[in-house]
């Protein structure tokens, strides 16, 4: 069976390092390893637009901007397709079918739906449209029989809904040959990249929190945000000893320090455990080891900051490819709806068997 991976994300804003760690950096390094036979990456507007109704202008001017961050990243269009989510109206008659084979109840037990619902505030005047995505989230990952779905912990229910879809149409409507594919979620597998809070040390990175670093950000907001970190409100006098359990610069060198690092920029510690004994036992200021997260940080953010520049050069190319990109997905969905139809029978047209059983049925 071929390998095969989509994943995508909301044009909601810029994508920031959570992202980064969370999916985007394992996504690259998937599309490098030369395991998978194909590689769809879409920026998901229609999925935006399900909370953002009255606000379409932001989807669409941030659609730009997350296809400038994946390309910075260091996905590649030669061997990852980029595409559009509302492109793909095939997407939306997926959709529509699939909504046969869930219940209110089951979406209404959605612990992420759960959730965006209490923080947006929707309670009564829930719209349909956001409270049944993960059905639509559901064809984004069939339409190309995805097997692997690189994501953040946060979206395990949609896959978990997308594989009870998957079951049950096939055991209703394709018993004997399966037409869609079980996908796998492939989630981080540290803490710290599971979940990376913001620069305040708040749980989650938010744009309307004002506690994100961003891949665009330059070298001196960086280095600002860092020095500006939440460490460890006890930490004192740099002779105090210091507590890692929620101190923000430590679980951001879990999520990005590697021992070669303090060779290079912390020699007086061979590696990260060095660094939270002597931080827990006392004696080192949180100073050096912000000064330490930046040099790490910016090892890995300056590439991507620079390629993210080049890119940004040349913006009708991106739309081009982005728009290359939809046309290719969209001839896959176009394939794979019409196995869809054909099981649930609805392939009119294409059925002679169908037609000619008529005709005798009537000419008897
Ligand atoms: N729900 C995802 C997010 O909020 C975006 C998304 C839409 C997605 N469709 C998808 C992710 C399909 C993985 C697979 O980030």
């Amino acid at each position: 069976m071929s390998k095969i991976i989509l994943t995508g994300d909301r044009p909601t804003g810029q994508l920031h390092i959570g992202h980064y760690v969370g999916s985007l950096r394992r996504r690259v390094e998937l599309q490098n390893s030369g395991e998978y036979d194909k590689i769809y990456i879409m920026i998901a507007d229609a999925q935006a637009l399900t909370d953002n109704i009255d606000n379409p202008e932001k989807v669409r001017q941030n659609v730009i901007e997350v296809a400038l961050d994946y390309l910075a990243c260091g996905l590649d269009p030669a061997k990852a397709t980029l595409f559009i989510q509302s492109q793909i109206s095939e997407l939306c008659e997926l959709t529509f079918y699939y909504m046969d084979l869930v219940t209110v109840s089951r979406l209404q037990r959605n612990p992420t739906v759960k959730s965006e619902i209490q923080m947006r505030n929707f309670e009564a005047s829930i719209p349909v449209g956001f409270f049944t995505y993960p059905i639509s989230q559901a064809a984004d990952i069939t339409f190309c029989k995805a097997t692997t779905v690189p994501v953040g912990e946060d979206q395990l229910p949609m896959i978990e809904q997308t594989k009870e879809i998957v079951h049950k149409f096939n055991a209703i409507y394709a018993p004997d040959q399966p037409v869609l594919v079980d996908p796998q979620a492939l989630i981080p597998d540290t803490e710290a990249c599971k979940r990376l809070p913001g620069t305040d040390g708040k749980a989650k990175m938010s744009k309307s929190l004002g506690n994100c670093i961003y891949l665009a950000d330059t070298a001196d907001e960086v280095r600002t945000k860092v020095m500006g970190m939440y460490t460890d409100p006890l930490h004192l006098q740099v002779s105090d000893p210091g507590h890692l359990e929620g101190n923000t610069v430590f679980t951001y060198l879990d999520a990005f320090a590697k021992e070669e690092h303090f060779g290079r920029y912390l020699p007086d510690y061979a590696n990260l455990e060095e660094l939270k004994a002597h931080y827990t036992r006392g004696g080192l200021g949180d100073v050096k080891v912000k000064r330490f997260l930046i040099n790490v940080l910016e090892e890995e953010l300056e590439p991507i900051r620079n390629r993210r520049i080049a890119f940004s050069k040349d913006i009708p190319e991106i739309y081009n490819i982005l728009k290359k990109g939809s046309e290719a997905a969209r001839e896959v969905a176009a394939q794979t709806l019409s196995e869809v139809k054909r099981a649930m029978k609805i392939d009119y047209f294409d059925d002679m068997e169908l037609i000619s059983a008529q005709s005798k049925k009537y000419s008897e």
